[in-house]
This record gives C-alpha cells, structure tokens and sequence, in this order.
C-alpha cells in the first residue's frame, strides 16, 4: 500500500464523473497520488437518484473495510452522519465541500477521527481545471435543480440551482483545450436553466462552440418544459455541435405527468420531439422512462408504449419507480405492486431493445462517415459519430480529429466497420 495513495469509483451520473476530475485536481496540490492498485483511501462517488444504487453501494461499502473510505455524492448529503454511524464510511463530504475535502483527510490520517463534512449550498467550483485524460471532457455550468418533480431527491440533495460564470467557463474550457481536449459536454441537471449575466444556455454555447481548437460540443441534461422551437433552429446552426439529445419524457399520460409535476403535456412534448427531427434529422434522441409511478394504471402505461413506437427513440433509460425520501410522491397512496411495475418493465424493456437495435442497423449505409475516435480496444478503436452514437472500426486512425469509417454491420449493439485512411499511401 503506498502511502497517500487514493482512488475514486464513480457511481451515477455525469456530474460525479467530473467531480471526480475536481477531486483529482484539490487532492493533487495536496500532494495526494491517485493509483488504481494499493491505494490507502478509496473516494466513492455516489449516487442517492434510485434505491437500487444506494443497496448495491452499501454492499460495497461493506465489503471494502480495509481502505480509508470516503462516501462524497449525492447519498453523503441524504445520509450524512449516518454513514458513520452505520460504519460504512470514515469520512462523509457533501457535493459542495471538496475543496476541503483534501485538508480533512490528512486530519484524519493524524487523528483517526470520523468526520461529516458539510457544505455551502452556492458552491459551483469555479476556476479549478478538472484533471482528466483522453480528449473529452465534461464542463459542469450549473449545479442542484429547482423543478421538484415529485419522484426525485435531486432538489434535496443537490440544492438550489446555481450557474457557473460566463468567465469561468470559458476559462476552463480553453484550458482543457490547451491541454488535448477535442470534445467538451457542457453539463448539469437542467442545463436549459442556465442564466449568467446576458447569457442564456444557446448563447454560452454558440459562444463556447467558437474555441479554437474545439472540434465538438454537446450538453446534457435538458428539461424537456425548457425547450423551445427557437433554441432548436440555433442548435441546428452550430457547427460543431454533437447532434445528441437527450430528453426525458418519464410517462405518455397526461395525468401521470401532472402527478409527477413534468410541466408538460405529452402532446407538447410530441410537438417539439417532431420539431426536432425535422430540423435536425440526423440527431440522436434519447430519454428516461419511469414505469410503475403510483397511480398509473394499465391504460396509462399502454400510453407510454405508444410514445415509444410513436417517436423510435435510439436509446432509453428505463426505471421502475422507487420511493425516495424527501420526495413528495412517498406519500402518495395509491403505490402499484413491484411484481406489476416489473411485468410493465418488463414489456417496455423488449420493445425500446427491439427499436435500438433497429436503429443501429440504420447506421449501417455504404459510404464513409466522420469518426471521433476515443479508445483502442484490442485491435479495434471505438469512435463516436456525429450524433453521439459510438461505433468500432478497424484500420489506421488519425491521432487528432476525426477518422472517415465506412460501416459494414452491427455487432451486438454497436455499428462497427473499417477505416479508409492510409497513412501509408497519404505520404
Ligand atoms: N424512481 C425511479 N426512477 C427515478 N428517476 C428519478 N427519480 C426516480 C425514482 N424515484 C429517474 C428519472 C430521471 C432519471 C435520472 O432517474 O427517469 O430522469
Ligand atoms: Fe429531478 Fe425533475 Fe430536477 Fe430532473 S428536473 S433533477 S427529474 S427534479
């Protein structure tokens, strides 16, 4: 074990992945060394969004005593002190204290005294560079949401909503640039909320998708309520945009979207999916599905179903409700039994797997397209299409920039084909 050594697992979303960033960068100028064998301190990323995450995280917990264990994420601010309690944990920080989070450590290295560190609600990180390899990057612009939807715990646990100066990051941005990074994803809960001055979310990314040396953006996650026709004619102006959007749409019942406080009817939601492709009909168009909320009866699911076939989403995330605390929808009566919601998952599963795989089947065309390669795997490179979907080829890769692929068929899930550059002949 080397002494000083740590390591972080990421449970979640897209937030912890870059806090983990944030992390590495406090924790290198303490003079920390982040390894991935023999370390001393483990970081858990967590996530508080589904019962399902807490249960197999507290497993974990359970089994990894041997390390100095730090719970920071969403679950450290809905359990706090308990974790400790409960001894799953030497230290708890909440998702906005980690720039103490270094300092604390060594204290409890000294003293082997268990501590919950709390926060201040407005931290948004500004001016830290995030510590990251390989040429993408999240850039986190807003932090905690203000929607209160009815089933979710982020507002609880996250906080109010605040944004990250203009300044800020633009700053970051150029640095992780500066640095070897090609692709940035501006993200946060919302990022269709983001304010800043005269700045609204197209204005940072008109602004931002104009950096030298950036070859794409994308962005995630937006509320579907905060989408509007203008912003999608904008989108679909900016050249290096990703065209991947992903859109929760979370039931096709009207009455179940009330319950759940969405802001939208699924006819306005229709609308503006209709809109989308028709303006941008090369985009990739994921969501979030919840079956089971309380209430929902069979002709509301089958309602769901018809939003599925209707729009032929490329991708779902699909859950089974789960009571969280805080949340308004706990208390609601009418809950639907596990082995119902599960049957109706279980439907809605087969079909969105049936229409993913269809869709990457229509990928699959006989001329060449441009490739953002990302990874080496065995003999084969993983790259990113221009709407976000991820393909494999073969062959010879262009170290920056993008790579022209033709794709032949689809294994398992992803596209894959063959390279046509050669660097050989190009000499
Ligand atoms: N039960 C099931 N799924 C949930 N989500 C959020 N809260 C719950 C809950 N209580 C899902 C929503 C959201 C995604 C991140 O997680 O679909 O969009
Ligand atoms: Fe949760 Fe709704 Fe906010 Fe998304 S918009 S984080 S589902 S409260």
């Amino acid at each position: 074990m080397k002494k000083n050594s740590y390591f972080i697992k990421v449970y979640g979303c897209q937030m912890n992945e870059y806090d983990k960033g944030i992390i590495k960068a406090l924790m290198t100028k303490k003079g920390f060394i982040y390894t991935e064998k023999n370390y001393e301190i483990i970081i858990y990323l967590t996530c508080a969004v589904r019962e399902h995450a807490v249960k197999r995280l507290k497993g974990n917990l359970r089994s990894e005593k041997k390390y100095v264990r730090v719970v920071a994420g969403c679950l450290s601010e809905m359990l706090k002190e308990n974790l400790i309690k409960e001894k799953l944990a030497e230290i708890v920080v909440s998702p906005t204290a980690y720039k103490v989070l270094p300092e604390k450590i060594e204290d409890f290295l000294k003293t082997h005294e268990n501590l919950f560190i709390s926060g201040e609600n407005y931290e948004s990180y500004e001016d830290i560079i995030p510590e990251v390899k390989g040429k993408s990057s999240y850039i986190t612009i807003m932090r905690g949401c203000n929607n209160f939807c009815s089933y979710c715990i982020v507002p609880y646990v996250r906080g109010k909503e605040r944004y990250k100066s203009y300044k800020s990051i633009r700053k970051e941005a150029m640095a992780l640039v500066e640095n070897g990074i090609e692709e940035i994803f501006l993200i946060g809960q919302n990022v269709l909320a983001y304010r800043w001055e005269d700045f609204d979310f197209i204005s940072l990314l008109e602004e931002i998708s104009l950096l030298p040396n950036l070859l794409r953006i994308g962005f995630l996650t937006s509320h579907p309520f905060d989408l509007t026709r203008n912003i999608i004619k904008r989108m679909s102006n900016i050249k290096k945009l990703i065209r991947y959007m992903h859109l929760p749409f979370q039931s096709g019942s009207n009455r179940i979207l009330k319950a759940m406080r969405r802001k939208y009817s699924i006819e306005e939601y229709l609308d503006k999916i209709y809109f989308l492709k028709e303006i941008m009909p090369d985009a990739y168009i994921s969501t979030d599905i919840i079956v089971g909320f309380p209430g929902e009866e069979e002709s509301d699911f089958e309602k769901t179903i018809d939003v599925v076939k209707k729009v032929r989403f490329d991708s779902a995330y699909m859950f089974i409700y789960s009571d969280r605390p805080f949340t308004t929808s706990r208390l609601m009566k009418n809950k639907i039994p596990y082995e119902v919601a599960h049957k109706r998952f279980e439907t809605l599963l087969a079909l969105q797997n049936k229409i993913t795989k269809e869709k990457a089947f229509e990928t699959v065309q006989n001329k060449p397209i441009e490739i953002f390669p990302f990874k080496k795997k065995g003999d084969m490179f993983l790259g990113k299409m221009w709407n976000n979907r991820i393909v494999a080829f073969s062959g010879q890769v262009n170290e920056k920039g993008l790579t022209p692929v033709i794709l032949k068929e689809v294994r398992g899930w992803t596209p894959s084909g063959y390279s046509i550059i050669n660097k050989e002949e190009n000499k």
